[in-house]
C-alpha cells in the first residue's frame, strides 16, 4: 500500500476530495492528516472521515524532528500539501525528496511566492483583469511555489467574475484533477 499524509492549514475541501477519491483504492491510502492551525476546519473533516489527524505548531515543525519521526513511524510514502501555507522544513525536504506535492490555485510562475495563497491569489488575478487562471500541481522545494511543475489546467475568467467566482472555478478544477494527478504520480514513481 502506498501511504499518503495530507498537510492542510484551513478548510480542507481538497483533503476531503482526496480522501473520498482514495477511500476504496487498493493501492493508495490516506493514512494521516496533519494540520498546522489548531482551529482549522480540516481537523473536523478528518474526524468525520475517520482518518487519523494530528496538529503540530511552528516549533514542532521547524525546531524538532517530531513530524518526520511520525511520518516515518507510519511508513508514509508521499506528503501532499492540500492548502498548506508554510514552507516545508529542510528535514522533510531531504527525507521526502521529490515525494512532496503541492497544489497552487494559479498558473505558476505567475501569482506565486510568499503571501500568494488562497483568496489573495484570486483577488490579485481579478485586480489585474486576467482573462484566464488555473491550477498548478508541482513538486515542493525550499522556495514557495518554485518546484518542478507536474500539471496545469486552465479556466476562463469572465469580465464580471469576482474573486469568489474565480475561487469556485478553481475549486472545480482542483476537484477534477488533483486526486487523479496524485494517483498517477504515486503509482508510477
Ligand atoms: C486551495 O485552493 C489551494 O489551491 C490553495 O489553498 C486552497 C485551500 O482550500 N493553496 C495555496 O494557496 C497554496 N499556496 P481548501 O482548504 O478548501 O482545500
Amino acid at each position: 500500500m502506498i501511504k499518503l499524509a495530507l498537510f492542510a492549514s484551513g478548510n480542507g475541501t481538497n483533503v476531503q476530495q482526496i480522501a473520498e477519491y482514495f477511500a476504496d483504492n487498493d493501492k493508495v491510502k490516506v493514512e494521516l492528516i496533519i494540520a498546522n492551525k489548531k482551529d482549522a476546519y480540516v481537523r473536523q473533516r478528518a474526524k468525520n472521515l475517520g482518518i487519523d489527524e494530528l496538529y503540530y505548531g511552528r516549533d514542532s515543525f521547524y525546531n524538532t524532528n517530531i513530524v518526520l519521526e511520525e511520518l516515518e513511524k507510519r511508513g508514509i510514502d508521499f506528503i501532499i500539501l492540500a492548502g498548506f501555507l508554510w514552507l516545508i522544513p529542510k528535514n522533510l525536504l531531504t527525507s521526502y525528496n521529490n515525494r512532496i506535492i503541492n497544489i497552487h490555485p494559479a498558473l505558476l510562475p505567475q501569482y506565486g511566492g510568499k503571501g500568494m495563497y488562497g483568496h489573495n491569489v484570486h483577488k490579485a488575478v481579478i485586480a489585474n483583469k486576467e482573462k484566464e487562471s488555473g491550477i498548478t500541481i508541482h513538486y515542493v522545494n525550499e522556495h514557495y511555489d518554485q518546484g518542478q511543475i507536474i500539471f496545469q489546467a486552465k479556466c476562463d475568467i469572465s469580465p464580471n467574475d469576482t474573486a469568489d467566482d474565480l475561487a469556485a472555478k478553481i475549486h472545480e478544477l482542483e476537484k477534477e484533477h488533483f486526486p487523479k494527478v496524485i494517483e498517477s504520480i504515486v503509482i508510477s514513481q
